[in-house]
């Protein structure tokens, strides 16, 4: 088995049992739009690209419940496979600062390939399958639907932003905002694509929920 089959099979297993919106699906949607990145991107190490996309959200704590264990998990998979140390210690600098949530605690520098694989989860919160798994995960974590009640918040840290408002307001907190933070050209194209798709959305989404007084 060479090196990356044997990193999609652990994460498989890994994120199985994920009801969030953070199964192995969505990794592997990472993985397929880091390729469609990658082939405009000259000069990075596709390995890296590759481990980290399919392995970003094996550490992550929605989905394992000790980050600690699962990290030095991954890090013993990488060296059992043969990744160079220097390698390792960027696949495990990439999927420990490339999230939204890491962002609000703290803004680390990615490298060239954690921006591209950055680029692509982010491009997976966005358009038809981010508003799926944004409803999807306001649902399992019981978030109302939408309340023009409760304002959406300016996260500041990550302990506020797991509680959430409503699935509406996600939107307006996080999709909307990150539309517009992408570094790749190939995936600032696409962000803008799915961004506007999902303001039609929204647009049609208001009009169809109406008025308080009605
Ligand atoms: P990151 O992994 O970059 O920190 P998150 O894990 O917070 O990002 O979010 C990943 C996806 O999970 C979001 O794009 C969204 O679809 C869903 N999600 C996360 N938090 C919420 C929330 N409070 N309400 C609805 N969906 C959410
Ligand atoms: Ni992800």
């Amino acid at each position: 088995m060479d090196k990356i089959a044997a990193i999609k099979s652990f994460t498989k297993e890994s994120l199985a049992a994920d009801l969030s919106g953070h199964g192995y699906d969505h990794a592997r949607r990472v993985v397929t739009n880091a390729e469609m990145i990658m082939k405009s991107v000259a000069g990075v190490d596709q390995e890296v690209v590759l481990a980290a996309a399919y392995l970003h959200d094996t550490i992550d704590d929605k989905v394992v419940s000790d980050v600690a264990v699962a990290t030095r998990k991954v890090q013993r998979l990488l060296e059992m496979n043969d990744f160079s140390q220097e390698q390792i210690t960027m696949i495990l600098a990439i999927i420990q600062n490339m999230s939204f949530s890491r962002s609000l605690e703290q803004k680390v520098q990615l490298s060239r390939e954690g921006q591209i694989v950055q680029d692509a989860d982010r491009l997976d919160a966005l358009g038809a399958i981010g508003i799926m798994r944004t409803a999807y995960f306001g649902g399992s974590h019981g978030h109302p639907l939408h309340d023009p009640e409760i304002l959406p918040i300016d996260y500041q840290n990550k302990a506020d932003y797991r509680q959430g408002s409503t699935v509406i307001n996600h939107f307006y907190e996080k999709l909307l905002k990150i539309a517009d933070t992408m570094h790749t050209t190939p995936a600032k194209a696409e962000a803008r694509r799915r961004k506007a798709f999902m303001e039609d959305f929204l647009t049609e989404f208001f009009a169809e929920w109406g008025s308080e007084e009605a």
